[in-house]
């Protein structure tokens, strides 16, 4: 019998967590991931795969019945999922019904999935819709991007834009910019449907004065998106209370985005 957790998508789970978890995006269980499996990718580990648990998810997600994915637990360290995660991750598959899902795997110690669920699986039936080789929905709180929030507008435009400004691959790397949230209750249906609705334009998500969602292709994909948002960030905090006497200027982005043959939101920019 395989061993699950030598998997190469449990190896690359668990690496990605720890550094998310070393970069200081996920204090205590802040932050959560979910990744969509194929039938294909686990087929040489069904014998560990047995529903022992099936429960209503809360929401509608038709469009994801018989998807499997594997997702960081509630209220679980990401700091401890490399050591424990038998503990810390499950492998769900979605039930016929859209409506409810079974547990095939992990949580071992009696946990569930992430209270933000509806936010996870909502993003990915909207990210299927745009791109469909999306497989990776991560949240997380970077610590530059949240301090953003409290002294420069929530604003998508404005912020996409700072953000651009700040190194010069940003509009290539995000060409499609940030959405922006306003604050709002996390863990609700609420968040999820708002959340998606945005990923249906944008890859990245701010939920205001909490953190970020991002989505991608692979899990590789998905961590360089929050961190070139995360050091754009950072640029932005280490000069906002400075004099600005040097820009990337808005032609020049434009030439950046032009040359590298990106879509990009040519209305984000001032020209
Ligand atoms: P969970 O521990 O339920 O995943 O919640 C963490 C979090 O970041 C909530 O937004
Ligand atoms: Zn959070």
């Amino acid at each position: 019998m395989a061993d699950i957790l030598k998997a190469k998508f449990m190896e690359d789970m668990t690496e990605i967590i720890s550094n998310m978890y070393r970069l200081g995006w996920d204090e205590r269980n802040g932050g959560n991931v979910s990744y969509m499996l194929s039938e294909d990718m686990l087929a040489l580990y069904s014998d560990s795969l047995k529903a022992t648990r099936t429960f209503q998810t809360g929401f509608y997600t038709p469009s994801l019945s018989g998807k499997y994915f594997l997702v960081t637990g509630s209220g679980k360290y990401f700091r401890n999922v490399r050591r424990e995660p038998e503990d810390c991750l499950g492998i769900i598959k979605i039930e016929e019904d859209g409506k409810r899902a079974s547990l095939l795997w992990g949580y071992s110690g009696g946990g569930r999935c992430t209270s933000e669920l509806p936010a996870h699986l909502m993003s990915h039936a909207a990210r299927l819709e745009v791109d469909p080789e999306n497989r990776v929905v991560m949240h997380c709180h970077p610590t530059n991007t949240l301090a953003m929030n409290y002294v420069h507008p929530l604003d998508e435009r404005e912020v996409t834009r700072t953000l651009w400004q700040m190194c010069t691959e940003c509009i290539v790397v995000f060409p499609d910019g940030v959405g922006v949230l306003p604050w709002m209750l996390c863990g609700t249906n609420s968040i999820g449907e708002a959340t998606a609705l945005k990923m249906k334009e944008f890859r990245a998500v701010i939920w205001g004065m909490h953190g970020i969602y991002c989505s991608g292709k692979t899990l590789d994909e998905t961590f360089g998106l929050v961190e070139t948002i995360e050091k754009a960030a950072q640029i932005y905090m280490l000069t906002a209370h400075l004099p600005r006497i040097n820009t990337i200027k808005d032609e020049e982005m434009k030439s950046l985005a032009e040359f590298f043959g990106v879509e990009y939101r040519l209305d984000f920019l001032n020209l």
